[in-house]
């Protein structure tokens, strides 16, 4: 049995439903040939705890509407937890809140999943100073979902020194966090590999920004903005870099993620190496400048976001 919400009821009308006795026996609360109708639903009062057999629910229209209500339910918990850390102004906590929620998310990147991620972020746009403390904080640990929040608040606070639109602000959080989603299929033990990589196993990195595109359409995203820097955030104006496709007109939001994706890896640690200070970071990144791999004014503008005021 599976307990389904109030709220989508509609969704399970074709479906016997049951009630929960205080004995925990199960009682037909309604039997799958009565059809439940929104005026039977207005009138009869439904009551908080009501059941579907899970065998049902399995060929149930209604599924998607439980998985993506469970979802937001995960998610508003989430977003619960990490409104109290920004309260407290904990930016250790803050991180942490959303490590945990890019887990989630990672762990199944469905629509139900990615649609809750603009709501996160509205919790973080007018943190202007937690998120300049949140792109300062180093971790000792590497994970795409550590990486990924490190990579959305360094984008956000570009954003805000930018002074663009709290909308434009919230998407290049969202291009941040999921830059780099395409990871998840990429085994751990080759992300977090303490030595220098096999050329297979770099071929096998080189790949990630294509499942990135690939996952992101599968599930309908169409948003030119966050599939572009999900692409494109390794390709160099210059034509080289990966995935080698040719093109030389890379979008601003791909250069942009690809210059923060280097800025995060110079400055984190990693089992293999210290985190480099954020001056000796951008002098390495101002070589690709010189070198017409990166533009000019973009670095420039990044740069300035990152220093302190
Ligand atoms: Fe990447």
């Amino acid at each position: 049995m599976i307990k389904i919400p109030k709220e989508i009821v509609l969704n399970y009308s074709d479906l016997s439903i049951y009630l929960k006795t205080l004995q925990g026996n199960y009682t037909l609360y309604k039997n799958k040939n009565k059809i439940l109708t929104i005026e039977r639903i207005l009138e009869d009062k439904i009551p908080d705890q009501i059941y579907v057999p899970s065998n049902d629910i399995q060929l149930s229209t209604g599924k998607l509407e439980l998985e993506k209500y469970q979802i937001s339910q995960i998610h508003q918990q989430l977003n619960e937890n990490l409104m109290k850390n920004i309260d407290s102004h904990d930016v250790e906590k803050v991180n942490q809140a959303l490590v945990e929620h890019m887990q989630f998310t990672l762990s199944d990147p469905r629509t139900g999943n990615l649609n809750e991620i603009p709501k996160t972020l509205e919790l973080l746009v007018n943190q202007k100073e937690l998120l300049h403390e949140l792109g300062k904080l180093t971790h000792k640990d590497y994970t795409t979902s550590v990486h990924s929040v490190d990579v959305m608040a360094l984008a956000m606070s570009y954003g805000i020194q930018k002074k663009l639109s709290i909308y434009e602000i919230q998407r290049l959080g969202v291009a941040g966090l999921l830059h780099d989603i395409g990871k998840k299929d990429i085994p751990n033990e080759i992300l977090t590999a303490p030595r220098r990589l096999t050329s297979d196993e770099m071929d096998m990195i080189k790949k990630h920004p294509s499942y990135e595109f690939k996952i992101l359409t599968k599930i309908g995203c169409d948003d030119d903005f966050i599939l572009r820097a999900a692409l494109e955030h390794h390709m160099k104006i210059d034509g080289s870099g990966y995935p080698k496709m040719g093109l030389k007109n890379i979008s601003e939001i791909g250069q942009l993620i690809g210059i923060i994706d280097m800025y995060e890896a110079l400055t984190a640690f990693r089992p293999y190496k210290d985190g480099f200070s954020r001056i000796r970071a951008l002098n390495i990144i101002y070589s690709d400048v010189k070198n017409n791999k990166i533009d000019k004014k973009l670095f420039e503008t990044f740069a300035n976001s990152i220093v302190d005021r």
